[in-house]
């Protein structure tokens, strides 16, 4: 048995794990994307709700569930009762006294999980893909694993994190956990996306005033579901002011890696030509999103004693 193996009752925050806890999961997920494999006698059997849109995490947790031998359970928001008026919890409620094991759930609700994890009936495991502009721990932890693959830590690194930083459960989850890990963290973007919270993690800078410096540029998502003022909005203006186009690309250190979530907007937060760029690890973070999912799901199933 791996000593990177850990067990978690559900995962729905990254403030809810230790750097301990971050590390084995980054370091499980570099043993499975090496070829490590599981094999269970029991059967397993995972949900994957998505009431929110999503390909990567949605489709990255499938195939992870695939390749531990789980079995999923379709659930398709549009064909369920949902439609009926059932609430998230009843479904969850539901999908509990079926017998499954995990669910991995994708919600608009900032926080919805705290009343599905605090239910004395409720006993599937629950797993966070996503919750409004809350957190998103499976796409924290696989850009923690691509950082660690391409540095070997975290102390000391620059990393600045670009973007609609108000509407992104990424950056959220990110600022946290890079912070405890010992990064210097920079904030820049659109003046009006700054919120408060993210003063206590680190510096609001513009993305001229860093690009030369930073070891890792993370730029996110502008999430236009999230805004009432899209109509407003200019491609150009946002690509000029706070994208990444060639002219920065290029006065990025020879090391620095770019880093987004993805989906991309292709022309806004990062140029067309630069997605695939050499200093691009967008699609080794897509990749990385399975291995680090079969490292969560593995967890939360050693912690419901799976054999
Ligand atoms: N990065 C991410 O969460 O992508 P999806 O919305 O496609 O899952």
């Amino acid at each position: 048995m791996s000593t990177n193996q850990i067990a978690l009752k559900n995962l729905v925050s990254m403030e809810t794990l230790s750097n301990e806890e971050v590390l084995s999961l980054i370091k499980r997920g570099i043993e499975f994307k090496n070829g490590a494999k599981v094999h269970y006698d029991d059967q397993h059997i995972v949900s994957n709700l998505f009431f929110e849109s999503s390909t990567r995490t949605h489709k990255a947790f499938e195939v992870a569930e695939l390749k531990l031998g789980c079995d999923l359970l379709d659930f398709d928001v549009k064909t369920s009762s949902v439609n009926k008026g059932e609430t998230l919890y009843d479904t969850i409620l539901t999908m509990s006294a079926l017998g499954v094991d995990v669910c991995v759930i994708r919600h608009s609700h900032v926080d919805y999980y705290k009343e599905l994890i605090e239910s004395p009936t409720i006993t599937t495991s629950i797993v966070n893909g996503g919750d409004g502009s809350g957190q998103h721990p499976s796409q924290s932890l696989l850009d923690l694993m691509t950082i660690y693959e391409e540095f070997g830590h975290f102390d000391g690194l620059k990393v600045a994190i670009a973007g609609d930083l108000s509407h992104s459960r990424v950056a959220k989850s990110n600022m946290m956990i890079l912070k405890r890990l010992g990064a210097e963290l920079f904030f820049a973007g659109p003046d009006e996306w700054r919120t408060p919270e993210f003063e206590d993690y680190g510096t609001f800078v513009t993305i001229d005033q860093v690009i030369d410096q930073v070891d890792v540029m993370m730029l996110l998502r502008v999430q236009h579901e999230r805004h009432d003022t899209y109509g407003d909005f200019s491609k150009a203006a946002y690509h000029r002011a706070h994208g990444l186009d060639q002219a920065r690309y290029d006065r990025m250190k020879d090391h620095a890696i770019i880093m987004h979530p993805a989906p991309v907007n292709r022309d806004v937060e990062i140029a067309d030509s630069l997605v695939e760029a050499p200093k691009s690890r967008i699609v080794k973070q897509m990749t990385n999103g399975v291995f680090v999912r079969m490292a969560i799901i593995e967890a939360v199933l050693a912690g419901r004693g799976a054999k």
